[in-house]
């Protein structure tokens, strides 16, 4: 299949995507396109390339093919038990006494965005990424209701936001929810359960390509430009090749807020990149902090 029209499609879907074909993953590309140049009973690829390239529908087709999406509830827990019992808390305190100064400086309501946490699930594959953090977020909160709690969730295969969006895992899929918090976050049916309104209100799931962040577009996210306060983009960088890894790096540095978190994959360590994250050791996972002076003053 190495023809100039397989080398034009994969140079297109890398520019579109930064998604790195080298090696096994080059035949499966191979393979992924030959499947879809059947399924459409074209003559071969480059009739393939005119329809990809002239049609947005194809090239989500395509991606929701070719993307690695495999995801599970509560992956890695060791990441979550530190964000429920020493990330949240610490913001709580923080910012529950960036508020009651306020008040008693004398501004009336405090100020609304110290009680707002925005959290990024990058690569949400099929929510369950997501979904766990927001059950960790109820549960890490002494005072949930107090807070504005915005949940965004993003990822390049719509099938799979499709699912996200729906809320409804089979029972196969629930097995790492701990039944604590099955009973108290979903609602059972027969083959699976629905997460409630309770956990679906603080998550919005939105398309995002991590290239278009990587070039500097603005985000997608169009209800805010704030910084988001903890973002997850976990297992999606080692798809991208090293010179992508270090710009999503800085890419991701640069919508923290400082005294933010950033959470890799267990195969994505930031020490081989340049950065001014700082390794939160203690958690004894993959934690990144964001140093510096916070909004309210405070040196985090
Ligand atoms: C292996 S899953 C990881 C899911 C989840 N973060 C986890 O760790 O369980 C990787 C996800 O990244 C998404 N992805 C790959 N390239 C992307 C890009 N350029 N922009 C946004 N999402 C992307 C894929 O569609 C896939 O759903």
């Amino acid at each position: 299949m190495a023809d100039a029209s397989f080398d034009e499609i994969r140079q297109y879907v890398q520019d579109r995507t930064r998604l790195s074909f080298s090696g096994h993953k080059l035949s499966l590309f191979q393979k992924k396109l030959q499947q879809r140049v059947e399924e459409l009973s074209l003559s071969g690829l480059s009739a393939y390339k005119d329809i990809l390239l002239a049609s947005p529908s194809e090239e989500s087709a395509l991606l929701d093919s070719i993307t690695t999406n495999e995801t599970c509830f509560f992956r890695n827990p060791r990441q979550f038990d530190y964000l429920r019992t020493h990330i949240l808390p610490r913001l709580e305190e923080e910012r529950g006494n960036a508020s009651f100064r306020r008040l008693a400086q004398g501004e009336l309501s405090g100020n609304l965005n110290d009680m707002r946490l925005r959290i990024l699930s990058a690569g949400c594959s099929t929510g369950e990424e997501p979904y766990t953090v927001a059950m960790t977020v109820l549960e890490g909160l002494r005072y949930p209701r107090a807070w504005d709690i915005q949940i965004v969730a993003g990822d390049l295969s719509e099938c799979c936001l499709e699912i996200a969006r729906r809320g409804f895992y089979e029972t196969a899929r629930l097995k790492g929810i701990p039944n604590k918090l099955l009973t108290k976050y979903m609602d059972n049916s027969a083959d699976g359960a629905t997460f409630k309104e309770e956990v679906r209100r603080l998550t919005r799931f939105m398309r995002l390509n991590l290239n278009d962040v990587m070039r500097g577009d603005s985000f997608p996210d169009t209800s805010s430009t704030e910084p988001f306060d903890i973002v997850f983009c976990r297992n999606v960088m080692i798809y991208f090749s090293s010179s992508c890894q270090q710009q999503l790096v800085d890419s991701l540095y640069s919508i923290i807020a400082p005294g933010g978190y950033l959470f890799t994959g267990d195969a994505e360590p930031l020490h081989l990149f340049s950065h001014d994250f700082t390794p939160v050791r203690e958690a004894g996972c993959l934690i990144y902090r964001k140093t510096g002076s916070n909004a309210h003053g405070q040196t985090v």
